[in-house]
């Protein structure tokens, strides 16, 4: 079979459908043998290590240059594997695993011991999902072990939604990457937290808070450190990080209106009057209002469709990278079902900093941005 991409890295195509059996025998040998098999997932592509085993598990941590301290996601391939992994599991957790899995929802419970220890950062708890993608639920199968994996990018990058991207990020570090083509989804599961007093949503993802809340009455979302703290809930261990960021500075502006609209164009008039390379992550509507300015726009899809931009977010911003430019522009989302995970991963690369282009005059807002950034 050929190697398509590495020196090291063998990447094979697989049917996403009817994944080849051969293929998954062997990708479930190596992670047998303590390799790194990097495969696609309805969110993202995870890079998966056998949980039981903590070199296998140590591997990841290197390969993706991830702090220890952020504890990874456990994934199994039928329900009842849950209880191989965790223990003490409460009655809403089988409920919801009914309901969600296979799917984007991952549940934080009490940790099995037999998890390796690294695997949750030396926490008492797990994370836990069954994917709803044919590869990663044979390979587990095949493989007959739990497989802890992260989403397959370089730590702080942009989540990969293509074999490419895993490429792109740890080409030639990983043994393995099954090529299932792009992921659905295109965002990572949502994390619930099972184990604090109330249940809490630590990371917003493809699985809407609003369809947990029915189920889940009590559920808070906990989707900043500060939000974390008043709630006297306990954050997410990777929550404080910078996370999915472009290598671009990335810049957030919130605010509608024509004032709005207006102070948005001074602003990009601005930039590009001191050499700025700008790109822009818009959605269909409003691309078609930029098109006649000097910068590069990626569509995301439009305004209505949430699944789509999901989609698309992570490779347009890596795309945009690709391109070299010097900054990315966007304007938030509404904030409804998959909006909330869109707007937490926006807000994460644009490391916290939202501009509000009602609140400033753009000679204001132009100035924050120029003290930051120098454009080549
Ligand atoms: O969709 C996904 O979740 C993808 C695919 C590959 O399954 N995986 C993924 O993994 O996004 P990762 O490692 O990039 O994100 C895992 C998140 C982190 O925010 C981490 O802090 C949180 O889950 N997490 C993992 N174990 C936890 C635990 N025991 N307690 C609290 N948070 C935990
Ligand atoms: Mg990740």
């Amino acid at each position: 079979m050929t190697n398509l991409y590495s020196a090291e890295t063998h990447v094979f195509k697989i049917n996403p459908d009817a994944p080849d059996l051969q293929v998954i025998a062997l990708a479930a040998q190596i992670l047998l043998r303590q390799g790194l098999v990097a495969f696609p997932t309805e969110t993202v592509y995870g890079l998966g290590a056998n949980a039981l085993d903590e070199v296998s598990v140590g591997k990841i941590f290197e390969v993706k240059r991830r702090p220890f301290y952020d504890p990874l996601i456990v994934h199994i391939a039928e329900r009842s594997q849950i209880e191989d992994v965790a223990v003490e599991i409460p009655d809403i957790a089988f409920q919801l695993a009914e309901k969600f899995w296979p799917g984007p929802l991952t549940l934080v419970l009490k940790r099995h011991e037999r998890i390796a220890h690294n695997v949750s950062a030396g926490l008492g708890t797990v994370a836990v999902r069954m994917p709803d993608h044919p590869v990663p639920l044979a390979l587990i199968k095949a493989a007959g072990v739990p497989v802890a994996a992260p989403s397959a990018n370089l730590f702080s990058r942009p989540s990969p939604t293509s074999a490419q991207h895993v490429v792109d990020d740890l080409g030639g570090h990983v043994d393995i990457i099954l090529d299932g083509g792009s992921c659905l989804i295109g965002l990572e599961s949502t994390v619930l937290d099972l184990t604090s007093h109330t249940p809490a949503i630590l990371r917003p993802g493809g699985t809407p808070a609003e369809a947990l809340k029915a189920i889940l009455p009590q559920l808070v979302i906990q989707s900043s450190p500060t939000d974390a703290q008043e709630s006297g809930a306990k954050p997410s261990p990777g929550m404080m990080l910078k996370h999915y960021s472009p290598k671009a500075r990335f810049l957030l502006f919130t605010g509608a209106g024509e004032e709005a609209d207006s102070n948005f164009r001074k602003i990009i008039a601005g930039l590009l009057s001191r050499g700025c390379h700008i790109g822009l992550l818009a959605t269909e509507e409003d691309a078609s209002v930029y098109h006649d300015l000097n910068i590069e726009i990626e569509i995301l899809g439009r305004e209505t469709d949430l699944e789509e931009i999901g989609q698309n977010l992570f490779a347009k911003m890596r795309l945009l990278d690709k391109n070299k430019v010097d900054l990315i522009l966007m304007r938030s989302l509404q904030s409804e079902g998959l909006g909330l995970a869109i707007g937490d991963r926006l807000f994460k690369a644009a490391e916290q900093q939202v501009m509000d282009l009602e609140a400033h005059s753009a000679a204001d807002l132009l100035r924050t941005i120029t003290d930051q950034i120098q454009c080549s």
